[in-house]
């Protein structure tokens, strides 16, 4: 019999977890495993998904549990859990509730599901990726956080405003952490068709859309009430796709780094080839010097937050 992939996505009862549930449908990547705490929650939310295949066109293979067994033989395992942000609130300030919870479940990935490759989506996420690696003792290759995907994403869309053209010509990418703070937008090398951004927008255009990326999670919390759910999870689906398709995307990525932009042991955003193997390589893009500055002070402010999170272990 073939084997279809096994997609093992936890906290699927909440947002976060429903929306990887369903963009990975859509694209019918695996055989999918919702766990949550609620299990009658995680179910109605697969059964929901399942009704739409009819129209969508998909076949949407599933189970859903609140038994944290089910992990066993994930070939990919999605950790969505903990409790999101509220208006007002920073990503940091979840680290003493979302370590916790981070931590328990690495335990049984641990055990679970030993060979997996766990992507990390639960915030403060730089911080929750150091947790999962220190936990599970996986390889850098089989712990990736996703948020550089969802922040790339926004900057693609603010770009795609200011300039009127289409967000698939946009080619540019953002790096660092996944703080409101400490994110870095590339502009030096941010492109729409081919023309650097800069022959496109003024300084103060420039300035604008890199704000606008920056507050990105923060507007939309305070417009919805609690953090945003689709694009998150339609960038960590591309993540699931590019490793079960083995098709090596270039995805921005935090993992730890071992020697690259002259870092070692901090977990901040990079590019990263996602195949088969998970996070295969790291590149090195080229940064102006105030990127390389803010890219640093990133670095500096995940060993603060990895400090706050083994008080917290
Ligand atoms: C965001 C959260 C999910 O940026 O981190 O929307």
């Amino acid at each position: 019999m073939v084997k279809q992939p096994k997609i093992a996505v936890v906290g699927a009862g909440g947002n976060v977890g429903a929306a990887v549930a369903q963009w990975s449908s859509l694209k019918e990547l695996g055989e999918l495993v919702l766990i949550d705490l609620k299990a009658d929650v995680a179910e109605g939310k697969a059964l929901d998904l399942k009704q739409c295949g009819p129209y969508q066109g998909f076949n949407a293979v599933y189970t859903a549990t609140d038994d944290i067994t089910a992990l066993q033989g994930a070939d990919v395992v999605v950790m969505t859990a903990g409790v999101p942000r509220k208006p007002g609130q920073s990503r940091e300030e979840l680290i003493g509730t979302n370590a916790k919870i981070v931590n328990g479940i690495c335990e049984n990935v641990k055990k679970h599901a030993p060979d997996s490759i766990l992507i990390v989506v639960s915030n403060p996420l730089d911080a929750m990726v150091y947790v999962a690696k220190k936990v599970t003792g996986f390889p850098r290759e089989r712990v990736i956080g996703s948020a550089g995907v969802l922040d790339s994403s926004r900057f693609r869309t603010n770009i795609s405003l200011a300039t009127k053209t289409s967000v698939e010509d946009i080619q540019a990418i953002v790096l660092g952490a996944h703080t409101d703070k400490d994110m870095v937008p590339v502009t030096s090398s941010a492109m729409v068709g081919n023309v650097p951004l800069n022959k496109l927008l003024s300084e103060a255009e420039i300035d604008d859309v890199v704000a606008r990326t920056k507050r990105g999670g923060a507007d939309l919390t305070k417009l919805i009430g609690t953090s945003a759910w689709l694009a998150p999870g339609a960038g960590t689906s591309l993540m699931v796709e590019s490793i079960v398709r083995n098709q090596g995307r270039v995805l921005p990525c935090s993992v730890e780094l071992q020697g690259e932009f002259g870092v070692t042991g901090a977990f901040v955003g990079v590019p990263v080839q996602l195949t088969n193997e998970g996070a295969k390589r790291v590149f090195e893009v080229e940064l102006s010097s105030n990127e390389g500055e803010a890219f640093q002070k990133s670095v500096e402010a995940n060993k603060e937050l990895m400090k706050v999170a083994d008080g917290v272990l």
